[in-house]
Formats: structure tokens, C-alpha cells, sequence
């Protein structure tokens, strides 16, 4: 037992020396969040996740598809264009879709990068930042087990220096023994918001107000079984005079539980582990 402990109190201080906390790109099957190290590699492949919200003000209603892939650069649909899709090397990708709710049938779609590293374009990285849920500054996250994403990146408009508003995806990874991570993946779209032409208008407009709300109180996400869910897309001022759109998504997964490698038979070869270390002291 106690060989054990040391190994854990030794390695994770070995890995926060010698691994950055930020890494410009990262490996999906190992990820490092201060010291500890997480497997997300079965999380990877394209996720989506739906949000739609009336604008009082445009009297249209928004409807976002994210798209995200944690390990791997978004691959452009068949006969895509740069009109519905966003720039090579994204890994979080929003397409908005304005439908103006005044005239049948008027609808714009724009793609909005909000992370990836666009090494072909302006060079804008995906610095990746992680951090365990339990040892973040913040409220209530203390008797929580994961880690948090934090990746950059995007940018909308996409090539605006001037206009353009930073995008930034920040990914809370839940430790659920009881979930793979892939639950109510993409084909269970049906627990967000009601189909708005179910409901008048004002019905809607309180119901946004609602949900917004309940975001700023306390960071609750949508109401869905999924694995996957949607928590917020806002602007955001994490610094003093920096605007940063910011998509939240919850990942309720066995992958971000801290013990998931831990495999009860290797208690041999853990003591070796420590008399290794030991000696290497
Ligand atoms: C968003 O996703 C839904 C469901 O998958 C799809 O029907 C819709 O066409 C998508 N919207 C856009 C703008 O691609």
C-alpha cells in the first residue's frame, strides 16, 4: 500500500516537470492534466451537438450544429465548400443557421471556427490547456473528478483582425463510470430545445430567458441524457479587454475517471515500479 502511494505522489511530479501544461497540439491518448494522465482516444471522431435560440432583436431564430473532434482535424463533408464548412484544421466547428422568421424559407448558414491549429491559413494554434476539475479555482468543482479542455484557436470572422472575436472551446471531461462517453451520441439530437414552431413566440422567448439564466446561475447544462451536452456558448471576458466567444460542453465519461488505467493485478509489478524509482532517487 504504501509502495503504491509513493508511485503516485512520485509520477505525477515527474510528469508536471517534464511535460508542458500547454502543449500546441496533443495526443488523444495521452493527455496530461497536472500530472495525471487521461485516454480520451475513444472519444475521437466527429460529435455533434445542437443549440437553438430566438433572436428577439432579428426576429430569427439561431440554430447552431457543433462539431467536435477531439483528436483529430474536421474533415470537410463531400462537396463542401468554404461557405458551409470551416477551415481546414478545425476541431470545433459551429455552423449557424439565421433563420429569418418573417419570410418563409429565408435562411443563412455560416460556419464559425472556434478551435483548431490553422497552420495553412494565419497560423493560429489550438493550445490545448488541461486541468483537473478537482484542483480548478472554481466553485464547485472541487468534489468533482475530470478534467478541463481548454482550446483555441478559432476566430469569426475567421480572417477579421479588426472585427473578428476570438472563439475558444472549453470541454468539461466528468468522470461517469457508467458511461463510455458515446451515449445518445449525434442520432439523439431530441433532447434540446422544442421545435419552436410548436410554440408561439413569447412561450419561446421565456423559455430562452430561462435557460439563460439558469447558465449564469450556476453552469448547468442542457437537460439530456446524452454524454455529450451542450452548457453555453457565450462572449466571455477572461482578461481585462479580451472578448472571447466561448462554447462549454460537459463529456460525462468513464475515460476521465483517474483510476480507469488502474488494472488490480499489477500490484507486483507496482513495487517494483517503486524500489525502480526508488533507485533512480
Ligand atoms: C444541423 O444538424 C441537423 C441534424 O443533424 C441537420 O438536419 C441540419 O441540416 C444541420 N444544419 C446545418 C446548417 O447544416
Amino acid at each position: 500500500m504504501a509502495p503504491s502511494r509513493s508511485r503516485n505522489v512520485i509520477l505525477p511530479l515527474l510528469a508536471a516537470g517534464l511535460l508542458p501544461q500547454s502543449a500546441w497540439s496533443f495526443e488523444c491518448k495521452n493527455i496530461v492534466a497536472q500530472g495525471q494522465q487521461f485516454n480520451l482516444e475513444k472519444l475521437g471522431g466527429p460529435h455533434i451537438v445542437h443549440w437553438e435560440q430566438e433572436n428577439t432583436d432579428l426576429e430569427a431564430l439561431v440554430k447552431y450544429n457543433f462539431t467536435i473532434d477531439l483528436c483529430n482535424a474536421l474533415k470537410w463533408h463531400k462537396g463542401g465548400s468554404s461557405a458551409t464548412e470551416c477551415h481546414h484544421g478545425a476541431r470545433v466547428c459551429a455552423l449557424r443557421e439565421i433563420i429569418d422568421l418573417n419570410s418563409a424559407n429565408s435562411s443563412m448558414v455560416t460556419p464559425i471556427d472556434i478551435a483548431g491549429t490553422y497552420k495553412t491559413y494565419n497560423g493560429r494554434e489550438i493550445d490545448a490547456k488541461f486541468e483537473l476539475l478537482r484542483n480548478s479555482k472554481s466553485n464547485s468543482d472541487a468534489s468533482r473528478e475530470g478534467l478541463r479542455a481548454e482550446l483555441h484557436g478559432g476566430r469569426h470572422p475567421f480572417e477579421d483582425k479588426k472585427e473578428g472575436i476570438d472563439q475558444r472551446a472549453i470541454i468539461e471531461f466528468v468522470c461517469d463510470t457508467e458511461r463510455t462517453g458515446l451515449e445518445g451520441d449525434e442520432k439523439d439530437d431530441g433532447e434540446h430545445e422544442e421545435d419552436p414552431k410548436d410554440d408561439d413566440k413569447k412561450d419561446d422567448g421565456k423559455k430562452e430567458q430561462k435557460l439563460r439564466r439558469r447558465e449564469d446561475d450556476n453552469g448547468k447544462c442542457q437537460d439530456s441524457k446524452s454524454s455529450l451536452r451542450f452548457c453555453g456558448y457565450a462572449k466571455e471576458t477572461p482578461k481585462k479587454d479580451s472578448v472571447v466567444q466561448t462554447l462549454r460542453l460537459e463529456w460525462r465519461t468513464k475515460y476521465a475517471c483517474e483510476n480507469v488505467r488502474d488494472v488490480p493485478s499489477d500490484d507486483k509489478s507496482s513495487h517494483w515500479g517503486f524500489f525502480g524509482w526508488f533507485f533512480i532517487m
